[in-house]
């Protein structure tokens, strides 16, 4: 069941954006830790972007805990909605359309803005719009770069992805290669933990890092640098950092924590920087653009920049604050949604916990 009027609503949004809009949509963002609202015009200009981040909360269980991640959206999700209003300066009756994420994610925290986006799409009378979260993560690279079109390729690297995907059209986001494991973010997460730093885990390897010597071979035999079928794995490298920590531990040798952030960094980020290089002379793409949390590391941005300069590829990286979660990558993913009319959603939406393309 649509919300009323909204599929004759929708169809005249998909109209007006082909004309060249205006398209306001407001977004909502609880896959995770942060709650996120936003308001974007046209999928490009943020008019608003509230994160209230949990990160201080679940910072004392060493990660993130989802019973408490799904409470804090309950607590935070209505003054954030306010507060996204208020700084775009828009009067609610002006938003056109509720975007909200509806996977991959926590399924409780997932259904805390699933919720409020299906309650304020009914009483506005305004269409629903679901959103892929890994594919929005791409679209801040849209916001960033308002001349970036497809086709091009999309490095994913979250606390809970690490995939590659061929970006046809604004509106498909075809999977080529990932990992088969652990995600990137997460392996960075689990070897901080280790040594002993606060969650999350990539920002503090990354200062070690800086200071370090990436000199330390975790694998006394390495295996090639990427696979011809695109597929990583960041299991075996984390088990080879957990070992080479505790034997270490063992021996009761002090550790030398910046070079281990730093030889961990190299060895990680190399492999998917290989592989994303690997993928673009293969398929004859001109074009990379990097996404999600992991994308903030400095290490990863330089060596893809460097390595892509080398065959005459271009990259594209958004900042920071539109690589980790947030809500504006959400509109701007629902807005292309509209464009070429889909992905509107009724008040049956679901929550779900893993997606895959077009799920
Ligand atoms: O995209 P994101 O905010 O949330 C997910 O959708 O997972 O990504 C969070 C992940 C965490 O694993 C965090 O440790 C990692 O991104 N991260 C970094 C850096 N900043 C965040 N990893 C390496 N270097 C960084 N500078
Ligand atoms: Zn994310």
């Amino acid at each position: 069941m649509y919300t009323p009027l909204a599929k004759e609503k929708f169809d005249s949004l998909t109209k007006k954006a082909n004309e060249g809009g205006p398209i306001t949509i407001l977004a909502i963002e609880t896959s995770c830790d942060e709650t996120a609202v936003s308001v974007v015009k046209d999928g490009r200009q943020i008019l608003s972007n509230v994160i209230a981040s949990q990160i201080d909360i679940h910072q004392k269980f060493g990660g993130v805990v989802p019973e408490v991640a799904s409470r804090n959206h309950t607590l935070a999700i209505n003054s954030c909605i306010e507060k996204a209003i208020l700084d775009a300066r828009v009067d609610i009756t002006e938003i056109d359309a509720i975007a909200v994420t509806y996977g991959a994610g926590l399924l409780g925290a997932l259904l805390v803005g699933i919720s409020s986006a299906k309650a304020l799409a009914y009483t506005l009378k305004i269409p629903l719009i679901k959103v892929n979260h890994i594919e929005a993560h791409i679209c801040a690279n849209f916001i960033e770069y308002k001349d970036l079109t497809p086709p091009f390729l999309a490095v994913v690297a979250s606390g809970g992805h690490t995939n590659l995907y061929e970006v046809e059209d604004y509106n498909k986001y075809v999977p080529i290669g990932g990992t088969t494991d652990d995600a990137l973010g997460e392996a960075f997460d689990k070897v901080a933990r280790l040594l002993g730093l606060p969650y999350p885990g990539g920002p503090e390897i990354e200062k070690l890092a800086k200071t370090g010597q990436a000199t330390i071979k975790f694998f006394k035999n390495p295996k090639a640098s990427f696979n011809k079928d695109l597929s990583l794995s960041y299991s075996g490298l984390k088990t080879a950092v957990v070992n080479y920590i505790n034997n270490a531990r063992q021996r009761g040798e002090k550790l030398a924590v910046n070079d281990i952030c730093a030889s961990f960094t190299k060895q990680a980020v190399d492999m998917l920087v290989d592989t994303a290089i690997y993928a673009v002379k293969n398929r004859g793409i001109k074009n990379i653009a990097l996404a999600g949390g992991v994308a903030s590391n400095s290490y990863l941005r330089e060596k893809l920049i460097h390595e892509a300069e080398k065959i005459g590829a271009k990259v594209f990286i958004p900042p920071s604050i539109l690589c980790t979660d947030n809500a504006s990558m959400i509109a701007s993913r629902a807005y292309f949604s509209i464009l070429s009319g889909e992905n509107i959603a009724d008040l049956t939406l679901n929550a779900k916990a893993n997606l895959c393309y077009n799920a």
